[in-house]
């Protein structure tokens, strides 16, 4: 089944007497455990898009499923337990609290959700996302004193806590330099293979070309959505460091 239908979904933002048309008539099926890429260029609607999937803004018009279920018809409760919990986000700037730590900034979700768990339940649950994503070593380090990868690592980590059945990614690599960008898509390739689901902006064609469909917005419009074979984060991990392998042999030869 598809876990997001949306049908003639529009989007007009107001302000003042200005009316700015964002979202034209937006039609997608994504069905569960894709990993879809949305790409296109700046103002042509990608995030307005990623607020209305993430259920932080609504459509002007049109309809929108989640896992079968009409959003427009939920409540305020069930919309902030479908944010803290359905669906994960990770955003390009991070948005980790300051002088907090690591392991502090991964357990807040746990602390704004109503299931009562336990302190040690929650750093239990905590740390365990810390070490999906490779990082369990760095628990106590503030983010200050991580490097933009590691940090970014951490936000997924804080996404994935709550077990959400969708990530939602705005331009997540869009900080971090080429190769640390691989890795954050490695971890994305990895948790899909597991089964989520996973929607992600991004402005560069080399980094959507990590999922298995990409669909292109210009003006508030789909004008592509098509099925690729998708390239493997791992392999040309491997690959970049044969790469830089034989740059450092040159190097010695001179
Ligand atoms: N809160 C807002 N109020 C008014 N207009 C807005 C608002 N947010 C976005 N817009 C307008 O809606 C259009 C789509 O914006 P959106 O942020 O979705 O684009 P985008 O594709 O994410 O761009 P970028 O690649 O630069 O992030 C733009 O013309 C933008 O100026
Ligand atoms: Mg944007």
């Amino acid at each position: 089944m598809a876990i997001v239908d949306l049908q003639g979904i529009t989007r007009t933002y107001r302000t003042g007497s200005v009316a700015v048309d964002a979202l034209r008539g937006i039609d997608i099926l994504i069905n569960r455990g894709v990993f879809a890429s949305i790409m296109g260029a700046s103002g042509s609607g990608k995030s307005t898009l990623m607020n209305i999937l993430g259920c932080l803004d609504q459509p002007t018009a049109g309809t929108f499923k989640l896992d079968g279920e009409d959003v427009s018809t939920f409540s305020k409760n069930k919309l902030a337990n479908v944010r803290n919990r359905t669906i994960g986000f990770v955003f390009q700037s991070f948005h980790l609290l300051p002088r907090t730590t690591a392991l502090e900034n991964v357990e807040l979700p746990l602390l704004y959700s109503d299931d009562n768990l336990s302190w040690k339940e929650i750093h239990r649950r905590a740390m365990n996302a810390l070490e999906i994503v490779g990082l369990a070593d760095r628990a106590k380090h503030n983010p200050n004193e991580l490097s933009g990868g590691q940090q970014q690592r951490v936000a997924i980590a804080r996404a994935l806590v709550t077990e959400p059945k969708m990530l939602l990614a705005d331009e997540p690599t869009g900080n971090l330099d080429s190769r640390t960008s691989l890795e954050i898509i490695d971890i994305f390739q990895t948790l899909n293979k597991e089964g989520l689901t996973i929607l992600m902006v991004t402005h560069e064609h080399d980094i959507a070309r990590f999922s298995e469909r990409i669909i292109t917005l210009r003006d508030g419009l789909i004008i592509s959505d098509r099925k690729v074979e998708p390239v493997q984060a791992k392999t040309a991990l491997v690959n970049w460091k044969e790469q830089d392998a034989v740059v450092i042999e040159n190097e010695v030869n001179v």
